[in-house]
């Protein structure tokens, strides 16, 4: 079992996006996938209509209260739903890790995504803290723009931090730029930045801007569905082989 963190301190940038597609790439090449909703607005159980009563979630899995379910999406995909009442200071650091570990000893699963919440990783202990402490990688979508860029300055220490602190284990497998026009004055500006900024700490894969996405997610789809054709669909599978290559050979 590898567990691979999606992190940014801003929302919007694409982590639920990134879960989602990577999961199904994952799955559709024969890997057993586990997509973990660690954000209490829940977006990506919403993504796949997961109704909020729904008890079987991320809070009562770490809890041990009671059974925990699994919902499955595809033959190898399965979701464990978020939950509005997470709250980081009633665990651990590295309790999420631990209940994977006892679910991978009953349920073998290859790969755990975990789509974290938007928030900085410095002061209080934060949920992303939690999931950073218990997981082998990340990955950390950025856009082309001037926030960013103090984004990968701040982010990037955080993550050090928590790897020699608490997970020596935990690897970072980079910065890489989402939603990128790639003819743009904007992206050929900030793309040097960015890279100067992430100290080598940078995935190949650069994933376009495309309105497909926006499609797939209005009908509960992903992109390779709705649109196996577009740029989105092509970036989404080449950074799940980057990924691929970086993690299980
Ligand atoms: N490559 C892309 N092209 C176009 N829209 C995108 C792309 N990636 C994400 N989006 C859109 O941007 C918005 C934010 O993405 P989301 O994955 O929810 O971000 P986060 O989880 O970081 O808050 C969503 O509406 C999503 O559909
Ligand atoms: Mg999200």
């Amino acid at each position: 079992m590898k567990i691979i963190s999606i992190i940014t301190e801003k929302g919007g940038v694409g982590k639920t996006t990134t879960s989602i597609h990577l999961g199904a790439s994952f799955a559709e090449l024969g890997l057993k996938v586990l997509l973990v909703d660690f954000d209490e607005q829940r977006n990506l159980s919403k993504g796949y209509k997961i109704e909020k009563s729904f008890p079987y979630n991320v809070k009562n899995f770490l809890d041990k209260t009671g059974q925990f379910r699994l919902t499955q999406k595809l033959e190898s995909l399965f979701i464990l739903s978020g939950s509005r009442e997470i709250a980081a200071d009633d665990y651990e650091r590295t309790q999420l890790r631990e209940r994977l570990n006892y679910l991978n000893e009953r349920f073998p699963i290859d790969i755990v995504i975990i789509d974290c919440p938007p928030s900085p990783l410095s002061g209080k202990m934060k949920l992303g803290e939690i999931a950073l402490s218990s997981s082998d990688y990340v990955i950390s979508p950025i856009e082309a723009e001037e926030y960013s860029i103090d984004g990968i300055n701040e982010l990037l220490p955080e993550i050090l931090r928590i790897k020699k602190n608490y997970n020596s284990n935990l690897n970072f497998l980079g910065f890489f730029f989402n939603k990128v026009n790639t003819w743009s004055k904007r992206y050929k500006k900030y793309s040097p930045l960015a890279h100067q900024e992430g100290k080598g700490y940078f995935l190949n894969t650069i994933v376009r801007i495309d309105e497909s996405v926006e499609t797939a997610k209005s009908e509960g789809k992903t992109v390779f569905q709705v649109a196996p054709k577009s740029r989105a669909s092509e970036d989404y599978k080449s950074l799940a082989e980057e990924i691929n290559t970086k993690i299980f050979l």
